[in-house]
């Protein structure tokens, strides 16, 4: 994929870059036109042996010229951007419509609320981080913010777009082919702003079908309230900051990744083997007792609290 405005993938990326090339090659031309005449004049009319420089006022044809030009130019480059503009503010006729959120420092991508997208408790399904979307259908975006002045924007499909914290801001974007596309968000909204990314990814409708259904049983699966307490228990704990379970908000990097945790033969390097619910019991537990030297504490939790977890742990496969 090249910069958007060699390959824009999308209706709003490509009314960006037809704007883009236009007003590009007008001012490469103003720029060889005068920086031309300013070389040229300055050689011909130099002070040399045999030539002596003249001061001159006022030239009425040359004058009338470099402002009448530009009067023009500009104009025509208003009436172009406003032209374009009220396509690309066009939010009639979206296939799909979605509030997206940003936040310090991640996107919250929430669904329609349509039956295809219900989930199992009576609420809808979300995301984070990626955005699913069918191929060369409008999707209305409907952003807002939950803290300072993000910017959304995936530069190959265009369409950018602030959101503002206490107030909606509307954009839609359309993609020409399925695939994955990067955006990032173009706000500079604090030291994670960086790493506020967003991958689109854009799917065929069949596929699009396929990726809704996966969606909603891994979150149905996450969601289930036989395991919700567990669930609940350990985000609530300092466990989410060593250990990333996806889906969830437990994003730390120093532990293992816990998200199929439960298909694992062992883990804590073979410390806890084979990992069903008597062993992971005692681990959680009390930790060092296991393997002594570890870097998990024993964080002296109740019997309940530890059972609860586990049964939660034992359905990340
Ligand atoms: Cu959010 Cu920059």
């Amino acid at each position: 994929m090249g910069p958007w405005p060699n390959d824009p993938l999308g209706p709003q990326a490509r009314a960006s870059a037809d704007v883009y090339w236009i007003m590009f090659v007008c001012a490469i031309i103003v720029l060889v036109l005068v920086d031309g005449g300013l070389i040229y004049s300055g050689l011909k009319f130099r002070d040399r042996p045999g030539h002596i420089a003249k001061q001159f006022h006022g030239h009425n044809f040359l004058e009338l010229l470099w402002t009448v030009v530009p009067t023009i130019m500009v104009i025509s480059f208003s009436v172009l951007s406003f032209q374009k503009l009220n396509a690309m503010n066009d939010m009639s006729n979206a296939g799909m419509t979605m509030d997206v959120q940003g936040q310090q420092w991640t996107w919250l991508f929430n669904y329609p609320k349509e039956d295809r997208f219900k989930l199992a408790d009576g609420t809808y399904l979300q995301g984070a981080e990626e955005l699913h979307i069918p191929v060369n259908t409008k999707v209305h975006i409907n952003l807002s913010s939950k803290d300072v002045i993000h910017s959304f924007w995936v530069p190959n499909i265009g369409g950018k777009k602030d959101a503002v914290p206490g107030r909606h801001t509307d954009l839609w974007i359309q993609a020409d082919q399925p695939g994955t596309y990067k955006g990032q968000c173009f706000e500079f909204c604090g030291t994670g702003h960086a790493d506020m990314l967003i991958t689109l990814v854009v799917h065929t409708p069949d596929d699009f079908a396929k990726w809704t259904q996966g969606a909603l049983a891994e979150a149905n699966r996450l969601n289930d309230p036989a395991t919700k307490k567990g669930r609940e228990t350990f985000l609530s704990l300092p466990c989410t900051g060593c250990h990333t379970v996806q889906g969830t908000t437990a994003g730390g990097k120093v532990g293992p990744d816990l998200s199929h945790v439960a298909s694992k033969k062992s883990i804590a390097a073979g410390a806890v083997s084979p990992v069903n619910e008597q062993t992971l019991t005692s681990w959680i537990k009390n930790p060092p007792a296991v393997k002594p030297g570890t870097q998990m504490p024993n964080y002296g939790l109740s019997d309940e609290q530890v059972h609860d977890i586990v049964q939660w742990l034992l359905t990340l496969k």
